[in-house]
């Protein structure tokens, strides 16, 4: 009937647009409300410390993006600052992190469930991309020097590889939420805990169930939030 199947595309696409709605960070309704992370109360985000207790502090933490890190076996490290490490930032729907890539590391596929991301490179040379959703599943990519800024919005698979097989490279990322999460796709596709039945990769990947399992074998270290 006609009727009823315009009402369940009327219901998807006010299920899609409210969905939008709610994926960036809810604005605040006050200056500040810095996380009071020991308040047993369950909020969206977290409960609001005295303002009167609040000082320069919660807004502040000592060098930590200054120092290069050590890479993980894909070649990367990032490191994150959001609400857990200043809880200042509860509420404003601002992050950042410096990345690291090793010679020809990256920062495999993943996404970020909460937030766009604005990164710029301070030091070497980044082959950069993200895939559009379906049905196009169109790949934007972008070779970007020292200086260059690019953006990754919001949900979509995105990855930074560094073509350069003798330097390192360094950027830095701003991102739209105080919790962005992260969801690296072979991590969590091959790596999740208990494993997805090879079954169900094995069609969905359309390739053999040993192929599946070599990868269901393989260490997937997570290395960000
Ligand atoms: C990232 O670097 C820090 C400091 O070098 C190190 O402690 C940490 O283990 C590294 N993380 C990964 C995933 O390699």
């Amino acid at each position: 009937m006609a009727s009823s199947s315009s009402f369940i595309i009327l219901a998807a696409l006010l299920a899609l647009v409210s969905w939008q709605a709610t994926a960036s960070d809810p604005s605040p309704l006050q200056d500040f409300c810095v996380a009071d992370m020991h308040s047993p109360v369950r909020v969206n985000g977290f409960v609001c410390k005295n303002p009167m207790e609040v000082n320069a502090d919660d807004f502040f933490k000592a060098a930590t993006l200054d120092k290069p890190r050590v890479t993980n076996k894909v070649g990367s490290n990032v490191t994150l600052i959001n609400v857990m490490q200043i809880a200042g930032l509860n509420t404003l729907g601002i992050s950042i992190a410096r990345i690291d890539y090793a010679p020809l590391g990256q920062n495999p596929p993943h996404t970020h469930p909460r937030a766009t991301e604005i990164l710029t490179v301070l030091e070497g040379t980044l082959y950069v991309g993200f895939v559009t959703s379906n049905q196009e599943n169109r790949f934007l990519s972008k070779m970007l020097n020292k200086g260059d800024v690019f953006v990754f919005p919001v949900g979509l698979i995105h990855f930074q590889f560094n073509p350069n097989p003798y330097k390192p490279a360094v950027a830095i990322a701003a991102l739209s939420s105080q919790n962005p999460g992260a969801i690296t796709i072979a991590n969590a596709v091959f790596g999740s805990k208990p494993p997805i039945s090879d079954d169900v990769l094995a069609k969905a990947f359309q390739v053999e169930k040993n192929t599946i399992d070599y990868l269901q074998a393989q260490f997937w270290e997570n290395n960000h939030y």
